[in-house]
Parts: C-alpha cells; sequence; structure tokens
C-alpha cells in the first residue's frame, strides 16, 4: 500500500488519483489540529497521538505503507501548513530516545525498517536554490524520522500570491514577541520569549498563536501596525510547526500593511543546534516573499533541559551561559533596529552523551507516572 500525504484541491487530486491506485490518502478535510506539543504519542498512548480527530494514526499508516508519496505545494522551503500539520502528527513513528546518527542527535527507530519517501513539491517558478532549500529539508526530516529520500521531484503550476506590503514600514514601535508554540505558557518558547522581553528596552508584548488558531485573519490585521515581531517557536520535524506556517501563509495571501523587521527566536529538542538551519531558512525565504527585513536570531538547542532549569538556575549562567550571550546580542539589535547574524548557541560545558543519558532515562519515569511500564514506551502499532 502506498500512503499519499498531499495538500491539493479536490479537482486536483481527482485528476491524478488513477495514478495512485488503492492508495491511502491522507490530506486535510479542515478538523485537523496541530500537534500540542504533549509527546503522548511517545509516554501515554505509544504509537498514536492522543488527539482523537482521524489525523491520530499517522505512525501506523507510514509502518503500514510500502512507501510514502508526499505532494505539497513549495511553501518557505519546506511543506505547506497543512502537509506539515500531517508530518507534525507523525512523532509517534520513532521512538522518544535518543541516538546519535550521522554523528548527530536524533530519535531511535519504533520499527526495524527504512521507509522511501518520494517528495513532489509544486509551485510557480521554483528556482535552483529553492529546489536546493526543499532537498536539505527533506533530508533532514527524513534522517530524523529514520527514513530515506527516494526522490525529489518538482512540478510547475499557475502563479502564486503575490503580497500586497506597502512600501513604507509599519509605524507602530511596539516589539510583538509572537509565541507559536501550543505549550503557550509553560513551554520553553514562552520561557525564552520571557527572557528576551526583560532584555528590550522598548515596549514588548508576548502574544500566543494558540489563542489565534480559528481566527489567523484577525491576528494579521491586528499585527498590521506592528513595526517588529519576534517569531518565538519550537522546532517541529525539522521546520517551522504547522500553525506558524498556516499563519506566515495567511500573511502572504492578506495582508495589506508596512513593512517590517523580523527577528527569530528559536529552540529544539535535540542538542546540536545547527540542525535549526531549515527554520531560520524558511523564515528567510517568507520575509523575502512580503518584503519583510528579516534581521537575525537566536537559535538555542537541547530546549527541554534549558526551559527545565530556567527558573533554578539564573539565565546566562552555565549551562546557557552562551544562550545568555547571544540572548544580549539579539536584544541589542531589537534596541537598536539593528541586525544580527543567525546566532546557534546550546549548553556549552553540558557534555552531550549525559543530556542524552537524562532525557532517555526521563521516559521511564513519565512512562510509570502515566500508569504504563517501560515495556510499553516500544509498542509497535
Ligand atoms: C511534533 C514535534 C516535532 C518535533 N521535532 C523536533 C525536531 O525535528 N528536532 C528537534 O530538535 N526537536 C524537535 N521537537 C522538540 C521540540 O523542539 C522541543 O521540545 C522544544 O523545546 C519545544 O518547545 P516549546 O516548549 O516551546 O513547544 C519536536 C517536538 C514535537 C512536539
Amino acid at each position: 500500500m502506498k500512503l499519499v500525504i498531499h495538500d491539493l484541491k479536490k479537482e486536483e487530486w481527482e485528476k491524478i488519483a488513477r495514478d495512485y491506485p488503492d492508495a491511502e490518502v491522507v490530506t486535510d478535510n479542515g478538523n485537523m489540529k496541530p500537534c500540542v506539543g504533549c509527546f503522548g504519542c511517545w509516554n501515554k498512548t505509544p504509537g498514536e497521538c492522543v488527539i482523537k480527530d482521524g489525523y491520530d494514526n499517522m505512525g501506523y499508516l507510514i509502518h503500514h505503507s510500502d512507501e510514502v508519496i508526499v505532494i505539497s505545494r513549495y511553501t518557505y522551503g519546506g511543506f505547506s501548513g497543512s502537509v506539515k500539520n500531517v508530518f507534525d502528527r507523525c512523532l509517534a513513528y520513532v521512538l522518544p530516545q535518543f541516538e546519535i546518527v550521522k554523528g548527530e542527535s536524533h530519535h531511535q527507530k519504533r520499527y526495524d525498517e527504512i521507509k522511501p519517501f518520494t517528495f513532489i513539491f509544486y509551485g510557480h517558478d521554483i528556482s535552483e536554490e529553492e529546489k536546493k532549500n526543499a532537498e536539505r529539508y527533506v533530508n533532514a526530516v527524513c534522517t530524523n524520522m529514520r527514513s530515506t529520500v527516494k526522490e525529489v521531484i518538482f512540478r510547475e503550476c499557475e502563479t502564486e500570491t503575490v503580497c500586497k506590503t506597502k512600501d513604507n514600514y509599519s509605524k507602530n514601535d511596539k516589539v510583538l514577541l509572537l509565541n507559536a508554540s501550543m505549550r503557550s505558557k509553560n513551554g520553553n518558547s514562552a520561557k525564552l520569549a520571557g527572557e528576551l522581553k526583560k532584555l528590550i528596552v522598548k515596549e514588548a508584548e508576548i502574544v500566543n498563536l494558540s489563542k489565534y488558531l480559528n481566527k489567523m485573519s484577525e491576528l494579521v490585521k491586528e499585527l498590521e501596525d506592528v513595526s517588529t515581531i519576534v517569531l518565538c517557536e519550537p522546532l517541529y520535524v525539522d521546520g517551522l510547526p504547522s500553525q506558524l506556517i498556516r499563519l506566515l501563509e495567511k500573511f502572504q495571501n492578506e495582508y495589506e500593511g508596512g513593512r517590517k523587521k523580523i527577528y527569530v527566536l528559536a529552540n529544539m529538542g535535540l542538542y546540536e543546534s545547527r540542525q535549526l538551519i531549515n527554520l531560520f531558512s524558511s523564515v528567510k525565504q517568507w520575509c523575502a516573499k512580503m518584503n519583510f527585513e528579516y534581521c537575525g536570531g537566536l537559535g538555542v538547542g537541547a530546549g527541554e533541559l534549558v526551559g527545565g532549569i530556567t527558573e533554578a538556575v539564573k539565565f546566562g549562567k552555565w549551562p546557557t551561559r552562551k544562550i545568555g550571550e547571544g540572548m544580549n546580542r539579539l536584544a541589542e539589535a531589537i534596541n537598536t533596529d539593528g541586525k544580527t547574524e543567525d546566532i546557534f548557541a546550546g549548553v556549552n560545558g553540558f557534555p552531550r552523551s549525559l543530556y542524552i543519558a537524562i532525557a532517555n532515562s526521563g521516559w521511564k519515569r513519565m512512562a510509570k507516572k502515566n500508569g504504563i511500564t517501560e515495556k510499553d514506551l516500544y509498542r509497535q502499532v
């Protein structure tokens, strides 16, 4: 059985459906929920997502397919919001435990197999550089999902929406820190955004994207006047979380305000912050489409450790010294309307092997707390 994940309109899909006889087809029916980052698919109902909206069995579907075909509009170097939503709900396909793969930390396999993925990106005039971005991105996704890229195909399609951004800059000098994590209050993005806010001398406000999931047009409108946005988000399946991609798409389709300065404050669960490269690239590509000014950002590795200790240990001291330095540089750029290069920081002096050992043993404790055994964590569905 082939598994096809796509974002095509019904009539477009019907034109090509005969090429995929007997395929299991996954597409957004309008009710798909974003991943809430609870890790329940690892430590409560291992192998299955806890959100029962019809997209809870993605790990099962991938495992039981012979190959996976992904058809997506080329969107800022990766998948459209709806295809990315499906990928964010695929976490259960791998295990929570880390191991070293190709010199970097990644998740262990739940299933003893290497699933082949074919990616078909469609878009208007996709440049050679954009093709390279997409290839780098899907390779990262497959490394993370312990799968393999069979083929990457690019298809030309009709003209895409051209943004209507005005030439002047938006007037309100307020800094908007947009927390794009669904763990709005106690998440690591929220904690890091809180630390950054302390260093910003201008008026600054943290806004949670989770409050606007069903009214993103309203948010786009509300942000029209704001001159500076800091996108604060976790790395999800090597890219931006789907709810943020959906917002960025909304901007491209509906925004009619002035230019903006865009900064990034991203964090991730794995150890090496360089794995955030595709996320940074996506924001840059979105800025280019919107005629917004990309002004740099800070990428933080080992985010669960960093978020977990921010209250217990003074932020900016060991082991978050390098992250604190990066945060100061980012704040300085924001305070002076300036730019910074992209800064990739981690928990220097805190060995990767120790981080992995602590993370891996933590899942056993969580399983016990949730009334399941350590063996259950490895459940195959
Ligand atoms: C669906 C999903 C996908 C994730 N994918 C990645 C990933 O590709 N690489 C990584 O390092 N961490 C990944 N993580 C871990 C998060 O980036 C990490 O837990 C982060 O600290 C969460 O931030 P938050 O608390 O602000 O949501 C993923 C988490 C979830 C829930």
